[in-house]
């Protein structure tokens, strides 16, 4: 498997050429566009990486699997779904026309900006401390971290450039869609964007998701096997944002991408996969990363279609 890895990290380095790093977060336009890192996870192989896969970056969307999981595991699925739908979009991840003039104005799903912050004001708390600490910590748990540390750096810098979001939030506040106080929901949003991660803790959290809810390597259960799925599920239909049906296509492994550059996958009761690569697509999707799980999965024979 190190052989695989190793060749297809190599095989895909280069293509980070073609993108950018992401800069309407000016933060994150310090991030080095030419990291690219892989980890993959299995029982049988344990964690195997490759590449940069100690470079640390922020885990931007890709935390909306968590939250969702922690949404889904305190309400359930029938009452998540009352609020946001399940249906994959076609419009950018921060789009707000379609919000607006769709009727009832419900996000279209969890992962798009407004269907995380709206799962966000769906959990049972009151401030930005206990809301932003139940998905610190269960991403730290699914990933199998004692912590998860915040760049502050990032975290005011989105804070300071978050004025869709801050549209969105209040958008759905005007229509009854939201309930709580908007700027403590924004804020947990903004922090939980901001924890850093690397390919190889992305790995242990697609892993952890493969297994139906299991950590990988103490084995714990953090979430039930049907939150499991739900979350697999929906990465499949909505992870990649506008560019899902092409990654659908092109890799067929579910899989949540964030503008830090990193993707997380979980392939059902086999592989947890994170990939790492500032340098997007303009989708807001990592250019290697795509080209590594495309590349993997087709190595190892893992489309789910
Ligand atoms: O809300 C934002 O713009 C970012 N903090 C997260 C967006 C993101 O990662 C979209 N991913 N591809």
């Amino acid at each position: 498997m190190q052989d695989l890895v190793d060749h297809v990290l190599e095989s895909c380095r280069g293509s980070w050429k073609s993108g950018r790093v992401a800069t309407y977060i000016p933060e994150l336009s310090k991030a080095r566009g030419d990291a690219v890192g892989l980890s993959l996870f299995s029982p049988q192989t344990g964690l195997v990486s490759a590449g940069d896969h100690q470079y640390r970056f922020t885990m931007q969307s890709v935390s909306k699997i968590v939250s969702l999981a922690v949404a889904l595991s305190i309400l359930g699925p029938d009452e998540v779904f009352s609020y946001v739908g399940m249906a994959p979009i076609a419009d950018p991840f921060n789009s707000i026309i379609r919000l607006e003039m769709d009727s009832p104005h419900r996000p279209h799903n969890p992962l798009i900006n407004s269907g995380t912050i709206a799962v966000l004001g769906l959990l049972p708390f009151e401030g930005r401390e206990e809301r932003f600490s139940a998905v610190r910590q269960m991403a730290a748990k699914m990933m199998e971290k004692s912590d998860v540390e915040v760049d502050m750096a990032v975290y005011l810098s989105e804070r300071e450039s978050g004025h869709r979001n801050r549209a969105l939030a209040w958008f759905l506040k005007s229509v009854g869609n939201l309930s709580g106080n908007v700027d403590d929901i924004l804020d947990s949003y903004f922090l939980q964007c901001s924890l850093l991660v690397t390919s190889d803790d992305l790995a242990l959290l697609g892993a952890t998701l493969a297994s139906g809810g299991v950590t990988p390597l103490t084995g714990k259960p953090v979430v039930s096997p049907e939150v499991a799925r739900i979350v697999r599920t929906i990465m499949a239909t909505c992870g990649m944002y506008d560019g899902s049906g092409e990654f659908a296509v092109r890799a067929g492994i579910p899989a949540k991408s964030g503008v830090g550059g990193g993707i997380c996958a979980a392939v059902h009761k086999r592989f947890g996969i994170g990939a790492c690569g500032p340098s997007l697509d303009e989708k807001g999707n990592s250019v290697a990363g795509v080209a590594m799980l495309s590349a993997l999965s087709h190595h190892l024979d893992i489309e789910i279609y």
